[in-house]
């Protein structure tokens, strides 16, 4: 079996680095930067710094604030048409994973034709893009550290990715003063996606030793600060460690996959409006306990990680991994299950199908999962 790594190639990390944005412009040879953010972020002014810098370095910038939260196809073509109008040859992604993947795929469409949803799937993009610098301002999805641009398609409902390695960032500034600000609910929901990116990848079968020195290393850094970055957002040591963890486990999820925890989150009805973190957080105790036995050393480790005891005996500390899991999300004020968030049960039927069929994910779980077990599973966590 024959294994490929790739993985961004340049990434400045360090409190305060946003400064060097310029300097990372001008190296690539940019001159006119497009900074592409959601309005939530424009609002609070969180990309103010990144502006101040491109002002005093002489760079022209302008500012795309309309990246949606599940970005569109749509929304990808205005992105792009913004920065042909402005004669951007820098882009700039500053903010959350939606703002990240609106900045890739919209790079696509300055080099390629559009519409951007013909290039769903992997490695369709045939021409390299221009320039593309990412700044995430929330430390969970690890986008700025993928190749992959997750849209929406509102013809028919669904959500695809478009994967190449052209998508790779150019580079990458983790700058952990622009996560101060994140309030504590958000810091613990997208802090638990980044775990579980690490988790799934670590445990899934594509797994290799690169990407398990990643996420065990993404693991360790969550779970000895998520609880201090919680309670006091201001603890800029533990906001550090949580970006650079989500960083570290995007580039070992980039190259293997997620599993059941993502495969069933995502298979919940858009209509609920529940956060991506907040159901991997919610669903992470219960698929643990359905997938240690197939993989008893890793989950193991885990368990380890998460502070369980180790009385030597591994599948029984395997199995601690999903309590100790269980107990974290306590600590971070999070409800385990589906049930606390209003999804009723004549939905698990749909939600169990919907993920069984999502082979990319279900496909890297360490334990084979169909629609009628994961209904089984899903059913057993409610009154
Ligand atoms: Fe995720």
């Amino acid at each position: 079996m024959l294994y490929t790594h790739t993985t961004v190639k340049r990434i400045i990390h360090g409190a305060g680095c946003i400064k060097n944005a310029p300097a990372e412009a001008q190296r690539l040879g940019g001159t006119r930067a497009l900074i592409i953010t959601d309005p939530g972020i424009a609002k609070v002014g969180v990309q103010k710094p990144l502006q101040d810098a491109l002002d005093q370095a002489g760079i022209p910038w302008s500012l795309y604030d309309h990246a949606e939260l599940e970005p569109s196809v749509d929304s990808i073509a205005s992105c792009a048409a913004a920065a042909k109008e402005f004669k951007a040859d820098v882009l700039f992604g500053i903010g959350g994973g939606s703002a990240l993947d609106t900045t890739k795929a919209a790079a696509v469409l300055l080099t390629n034709e559009g519409p951007i949803n013909q290039y769903f799937g992997m490695g369709k993009v045939p021409n390299p893009l221009p320039p593309v610098i990412l700044i995430p301002t929330t430390a969970g999805t690890g986008s700025e550290m993928t190749s992959i641009s997750v849209l929406a398609d509102t013809k028919n409902g669904g959500k695809w990715g478009v994967v190449s390695d052209y998508m790779y960032a150019s580079a990458v500034l983790l700058d952990p003063e622009l996560t101060i600000g994140l309030p504590p609910s958000v810091t613990a929901m997208t802090g638990i996606d980044a775990f579980v990116h690490a988790m799934e990848s670590f445990v899934g079968k594509a797994a290799t030793p690169i990407t398990d020195a990643l996420n065990l290393q993404a693991m360790k850094l969550i779970a000895r600060s998520i609880r201090r970055a919680y309670v006091n957002g201001g603890d800029l040591a533990a906001r550090a460690d949580m970006l650079y963890a989500s960083a570290l486990a995007g580039m070992g999820f980039s190259n293997t996959q997620n599993g059941i925890i993502h495969a069933v989150g995502t298979a919940v009805p858009r209509e609920y409006h529940l956060p991506h973190g907040l159901l991997m957080a919610c669903l992470s105790p219960l698929c643990m306990g359905f997938n240690y036995m197939a993989q008893p050393e890793k989950y193991a480790e885990v368990a380890r990680i998460l502070g369980a005891k180790d009385e030597g005996c591994t599948l029984c500390l395997a199995k601690k991994a999903a309590d100790c899991m269980a107990a974290l999300l306590n600590d971070l004020d999070i409800k385990a299950g589906l049930q606390p968030y209003g999804v009723t049960r004549d939905e698990l039927p749909l939600i169990a199908e919907r993920a069984a069929g999502n082979a990319r994910l279900i496909g890297n779980n360490p334990r084979p999962a169909n629609a009628g077990q994961i209904q089984k599973l899903l059913e057993s966590s409610y009154k």
